[in-house]
């Protein structure tokens, strides 16, 4: 049994408990070798994010991206882990037509994905979404305040609530999805007072991405993370490694210890025996 085993398969309920605990550590992951990666570095959680139709698929917003998409990639991230908590997005319009349609796709992304909860996007207005998911089984981790999914009409990648009436609003998402049966909520792009606020009113963990150090925890995109997505990095990533930088190094490299004979080296190949060789070779002669 590895020291990973040994943790134990973190559960919804086992990150609800975390509030005002240890902080809860998240992180997007869309593959196998991130996920293994995720397991050994001992963080808590990882996304799945719908950002995935970015920083992976090169579209230039999460509108495209669909449960075929989820599916395919949650079941990547599964394979490579062992105790980290699970979560898979419900892309746009998986779940915003009926209750009935938003439980018919967590179930996918639980039954086909294997994921261990499911996350959603909106406070008030997917209440009944979050209700009825929840009644079926499927623990369900909220998001508001800057809702990807929602920039259209929301005039782009905004910060939310900094106004008197836009802060009331996001604090009335917050407690309308802690009450519909949310066991966790992602807080986007908020002021970070306001993110404090939410997070000492809530009894549920608030994982914060651009909402400041005093939420419950923290939530980051491995493309900006890693820096392996060089299109943009928003104001409230960190980047911790340049591996764009690092990709097309080594690219370059082997491009360049090809094309001068450097790679690849006997050590890199197979030989065979002198015997075989002067077969083929009067083979070849006598033909
Ligand atoms: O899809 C995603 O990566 C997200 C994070 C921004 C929280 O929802």
């Amino acid at each position: 049994m590895t020291s990973e085993t040994m943790r134990g398969k973190i559960t919804a309920p086992a990150i609800q408990a975390m509030k005002g605990g240890d902080k809860i550590i998240m992180v997007t992951a869309y593959d196998y070798p991130t996920a293994r990666a995720v397991e050994a570095a001992g963080l808590e959680s990882i996304l799945v994010g719908d950002s995935l139709g970015m920083v992976v698929l090169g579209y230039e917003s999460t509108i495209p991206v669909t449960m075929a998409d989820m599916i395919h990639h949650t079941r990547a991230v599964m394979r490579g882990v062992e105790t980290v908590h699970v979560v898979a997005d419900l892309p746009f319009m998986s779940y915003q037509v009926s209750d009935a349609q938003a439980v018919e796709n967590a179930g996918r992304l639980m039954k086909e994905g294997g994921a261990d909860a499911v996350k959603l996007e909106g406070g008030r207005a997917m209440a009944s979404r979050i209700e009825a998911i929840v009644r079926s089984g499927i623990p369900v981790m909220a998001h508001i305040g800057l809702t990807p999914q929602a920039s259209a009409a929301l005039g782009g990648f905004k910060v939310q609530g900094r106004s008197l009436d836009a802060a009331r609003g996001v604090i009335d998402d917050a407690l309308a999805v802690e009450a519909a049966g949310a066991y966790a909520v992602v807080v986007e792009a908020v002021p970070r007072q306001l993110a404090r606020i939410i997070t000492s009113r809530l009894t549920i963990p608030t994982i914060g991405i651009g909402a400041g150090a005093d939420c419950d925890g923290q939530v980051l995109v491995n493309g900006d993370l890693l820096g392996s997505f060089d299109r943009f990095t928003p104001r409230f990533a960190k980047q911790y490694a340049n591996l764009a930088a690092t990709m097309r190094d080594a690219f370059a490299a082997f491009a360049a210890e090809v094309r001068s004979g450097q790679f690849p080296t006997r050590d890199h190949g197979f030989a065979m025996s002198r015997d075989v060789i002067a077969a083929l070779e009067s083979d070849a002669t006598i033909s």
